[in-house]
């Protein structure tokens, strides 16, 4: 099974071209991956229009490539997918256009991926992980704690009520006049710092929900931000490491809850996956680690290539469901959200919050 995967929910112009054997493993053949932070950069912040347009200047030569570099003909291909949300509407029209085109000309089936399970899916294509597995996704734009214990079939034990992990680096980093994106600058800088020097909320500690909350935590660094004024840069350090450090313990709080929620519901883990930009941070790679060894199951985090936005794991996700025979018709819509879960609500009292319900 060949499948060709576009993504362009965010930031990331991204096709691949992915091979399914029968038995399961997965194969990439290409991945090629168009970041546009230098566009967004002096902005300090993904902007939507931008987004949409430098999808549109680069999608069909990046299709083409991976095409190209996985030396197949579009008549080999089995299906094509594309990231059909959730993300900035703009550029998941974008891509799903450009999918249902390729498959009405080449008479081939169309797959309207969910971004979240290309996510989700990811570590069957790395390591041939069975299910049921628990995954943490932390990016830009999204913080979910998934049970996933089949194709399609996904149970939201946590998610935030407010801010994204990574979306909270960022907008720490941009108080401090980091550059964007900020979580790699927030943890380099709070390499240098003292973690203990500013005293942080933990926010949602010891809740018996598995929720994350980030927002009061970002305004507490906000409040020690005006209330030093103007910073030295052993100030940005140590606001740094203690915001991390709070993020580090929250996160480990959550995500054993989690662990705990699945198991009683679920039995024992195959493993703790985790992905998203955020899993890149060596702090927090660690605190997962520990998290794992309490809960007496693996940690795995797939490559960084395959941890962020990538088209490969859109193609992956295709590929999954091509083999149960789950493919969509040329009026699938490009959608801004989009649940894993179908069966979760908002959190008790979030119900008209903006995060990733
Ligand atoms: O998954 P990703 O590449 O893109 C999406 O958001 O979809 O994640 C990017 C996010 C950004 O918010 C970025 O600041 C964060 O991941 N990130 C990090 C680190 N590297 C990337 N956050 C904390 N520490 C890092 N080292
Ligand atoms: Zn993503």
């Amino acid at each position: 099974m060949l499948v060709l995967g576009i993504e362009t929910t965010c930031d990331e112009t991204a096709a691949a071209v992915v091979e399914r054997q029968a038995d399961g493993s997965g194969r990439i053949l290409s991945n090629i991956v168009r970041s546009q932070i230098a566009e967004h950069a002096r902005f300090g912040g993904v902007v939507p229009e931008i987004a949409a347009r430098a999808h549109v200047d680069v999608l069909d030569r990046l299709v083409a490539s991976a095409m190209k570099e996985a030396g197949v003909g579009y008549a080999e291909l089995s299906a094509v997918a594309a990231a059909a949300g959730p993300g900035l509407i703009g550029g998941v029209i974008v891509g799903l256009t450009t999918a249902k085109a390729i498959a009405m000309v080449h008479d081939t089936p169309l797959i309207a991926v969910n971004h979240l399970e290309a996510h989700a899916l990811t570590p069957r294509l790395t390591c041939a992980l069975a299910f049921p597995y628990c995954l943490f996704l932390a990016s830009g734009g999204h913080t979910q704690i998934v049970a996933v214990t089949g194709v399609g079939q996904y149970v939201r034990l946590g998610t935030t009520v407010d801010d994204a992990i990574g979306e909270a680096f960022d907008k720490v980093a941009k108080m401090l006049a980091l550059p964007y994106p900020g979580g790699p600058e927030v943890e380099r800088a709070a390499a240098g710092g003292d973690p203990a020097r500013f005293a942080l909320p933990r926010p949602m500690l010891g809740r018996a929900d598995a929720n994350f909350s980030l927002s009061g935590l970002k305004t507490a660094v906000r409040n020690e931000v005006s209330r030093l004024m103007p910073l030295e840069a052993q100030d940005v350090r140590d606001l740094c490491a203690s915001f991390q450090a709070a993020v580090l313990e929250s996160t480990a709080d959550r995500l054993s809850v989690g662990v705990r929620l699945f198991r009683e519901r679920f039995g024992a883990p195959r493993a703790l996956v985790a992905a998203g930009g955020v899993a890149a941070n060596q702090a927090i790679r660690s605190a997962l680690q520990d998290v794992a060894a309490k809960a007496e199951t693996t940690l795995i985090i797939p490559p960084p290539a395959l941890c962020t936005d990538n088209g490969a794991m859109i193609a992956w996700a295709g590929a999954e469901r091509l083999a149960l025979g789950l493919t969509d018709t040329m009026d699938a819509p490009p959608r801004a959200r989009w649940l894993l879960d179908a069966n979760a609500s908002a959190p008790a009292g979030y119900a008209n919050t903006r995060a990733g319900f």
